[in-house]
């Protein structure tokens, strides 16, 4: 079975082609992040304007690197929500058009739902063992921290989410404030891999000991006042101040996943969303299984950042579960997992 997956959320316009709902036969990703870069931060109205110009030559070239044409196509799946509105509305439009033009099934996938869906995804020649369930996921990306229990696709239970930053947005606020431009969290991933994670002392809210939540803002908030207090870093030091503020995520990340595999019982984590790149996080979670005995499934970086194979990957379930959406298919900027 081959489905053609559409995503334009946010700043990238992707399309891939996905065989069996894992097997990706065609990536194509076209990130808009130099342009974003110089306002600091994701410019929706610029962000609608590129997917415009880029949507046609991403799906074009996803088709050829496939080998295929639209027509060999069993399904198309498009992102329709959580996301920008804009963003959202040239890869439905897109889809839309496509789907009738071809006479293809459309498939409406939540972007959070694609993420999750990315642990399936073959990456080869790594050798690959999808997550059973019923697992974890510890979902981490731009807008999202959450903790999800799923019991069989689809079928999905939030045990935890955050009370007010997300993760990446706490990683991209203090690399702004550090200096380090849009986005923060790839460079102060890079630059704590020689920094001392010990040298400067920073918050780990746990909030209540059985709670599964979240909340980054009182950690931005001290690395906001210390540097009031003082010179931006430079060099060894910004590496240094680069660990310190990572460990203090991961290390609540970790605690929290910790928590929530014991408490319920479950013994495989999948972790998925922009920030599952970080090498921090996927270090400290391997100690964290191999002391715990759970499996851990986190995807390569391509597919834990926004990228269309997570979104054919669950369309295909979704398909193969009988999902179809029509021609009248909208956008939902706020639509929940
Ligand atoms: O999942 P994603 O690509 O887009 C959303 O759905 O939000 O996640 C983007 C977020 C950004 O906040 C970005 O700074 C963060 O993921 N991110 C990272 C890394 N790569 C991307 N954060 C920490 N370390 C990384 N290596
Ligand atoms: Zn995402």
């Amino acid at each position: 079975m081959l489905v053609l997956g559409v995503e334009t959320s946010c700043d990238e316009t992707a399309a891939s082609v996905v065989e069996d709902g894992r097997i990706v036969r065609a990536n194509v990703v076209s990130s808009q992040i130099a342009t974003h870069a110089q306002y600091g931060g994701v410019v929706p109205e610029v962000a609608s304007r590129q997917h415009v110009a880029t949507i046609i030559p991403v799906l074009e070239r996803a088709i050829a690197d496939a080998g295929i044409r639209f027509a060999d196509l069993d399904a198309i799946a498009v992102t329709a929500g959580p996301g920008l509105v804009g963003a959202l509305l040239v890869g439905v439009e897109t889809a839309k058009a496509l789907a009738f033009a071809v006479g293809k099934p459309l498939v409406a996938v939540n972007h959070l739902a694609g993420h999750l869906a990315a642990a399936f995804l073959d990456n080869p020649p790594a050798p690959h063992t999808p997550p059973s369930y019923p697992h974890l996921a510890l979902l981490v990306s731009g807008g999202h921290t959450a903790l999800i229990r799923i019991d069989a696709p689809g079928q999905t239970r939030l045990l935890g989410s955050t009370r007010d930053d997300a993760s990446g947005e706490a990683f991209d606020k203090v690399g702004k404030m550090l200096g380090l431009g849009y986005p923060g969290g790839v460079a102060i991933d890079k630059r704590a891999a020689t920094g001392n994670p010990q040298a400067v002392t920073l918050p780990r809210a746990l909030p209540g000991r059985d709670d599964l939540d979240f909340s980054f803002s009182g950690l931005k908030t001290a690395v906001a006042s210390l540097l009031a207090r003082r010179a931006l870093p430079q060099d060894q030091e910004m590496n240094d101040f680069c660990a310190s503020f990572q460990a203090a995520v991961v290390d609540v990340l970790v605690r929290k996943s910790r928590r929530a595999l014991a408490l319920q019982g479950l013994s495989a984590l999948v972790v998925c969303g922009g920030v599952a790149a970080n090498r921090g996080l996927r270090a400290a979670l391997a100690v964290a299984a191999a002391e715990d005995g759970f499996a851990l499934h986190i995807p390569p970086p391509k597919y834990c950042t926004d990228n269309a194979a997570m979104i054919a990957a669950a369309g295909t379930q979704l398909f193969q579960r009988g999902a179809r959406a029509g021609l009248d298919l909208s956008v939902d900027p706020g639509l929940p997992l």
